[in-house]
């Protein structure tokens, strides 16, 4: 049987993209078999013993591509350990308004499914990579420009969901 992880992700401006990337590389080094892939790209999580999950965040919530793969796969994502990670700019304080608020980015995601891992992890705002009505809003909402991925963060999440999927794809 497969022993394969699959990492997939929902991005717009490719800062999600490259956290998912990223975990993929640790996974590697840990010897773990695996395939990164956009959600749009996975019909079916046959192939799969564990998964990880992630999406951009988007006016309050996950892009729209990753709550329907939620969704169309919520049976089989219940069943299998699951992992979910969210980029995003805005609540990315360690204070009880901040947390209380980024919880409510996976609202529509926990719906359907209740995953063993979750973290949030801080993007990358670049207005010149957006469309014209993005730019707009990330300019309305005041969201700050820079790359704030903490990669030592996102490394060492990436080794717990190793452990924490180590039982399932290891023997
Ligand atoms: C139009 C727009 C809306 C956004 N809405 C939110 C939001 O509601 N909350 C938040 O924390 N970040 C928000 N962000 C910031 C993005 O989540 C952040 O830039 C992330 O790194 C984007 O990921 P991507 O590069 O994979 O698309 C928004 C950004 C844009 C451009």
């Amino acid at each position: 049987m497969s022993q394969k992880i699959l990492i997939t992700y929902a991005s717009r401006a490719g800062s999600t993209a490259e956290v998912a990337l990223r975990m993929g590389a640790v996974l590697r080094e840990q010897n773990l078999d695996l395939d990164i892939l956009p959600v749009k790209q996975i019909h079916s999580l046959e192939p799969y013993r564990a998964v990880i999950l992630g999406s951009a965040i988007r006016m309050g919530g996950w892009l729209p591509e990753a709550v329907k793969f939620v969704q169309d796969h919520q049976v089989i994502l219940n069943e299998l350990p699951c992992a979910l990670f969210s980029v995003h700019l805005m609540n990315m304080g360690d204070d009880e308004t901040s947390r209380s608020n980024r919880e409510t980015y996976l609202n529509s995601v926990h719906a359907f499914i209740h995953p063993r891992l979750e973290a949030c992890f801080a993007g990358v705002g670049n207005l010149n990579k957006l469309g014209l009505m993005e730019r707009m809003i990330g300019k309305m909402v005041k969201a700050p420009e820079g790359d704030f991925r903490d990669w030592k963060s996102i490394n060492n999440w990436a080794l717990d969901t190793a452990r924490e999927f180590s039982s399932v794809v290891r023997n």
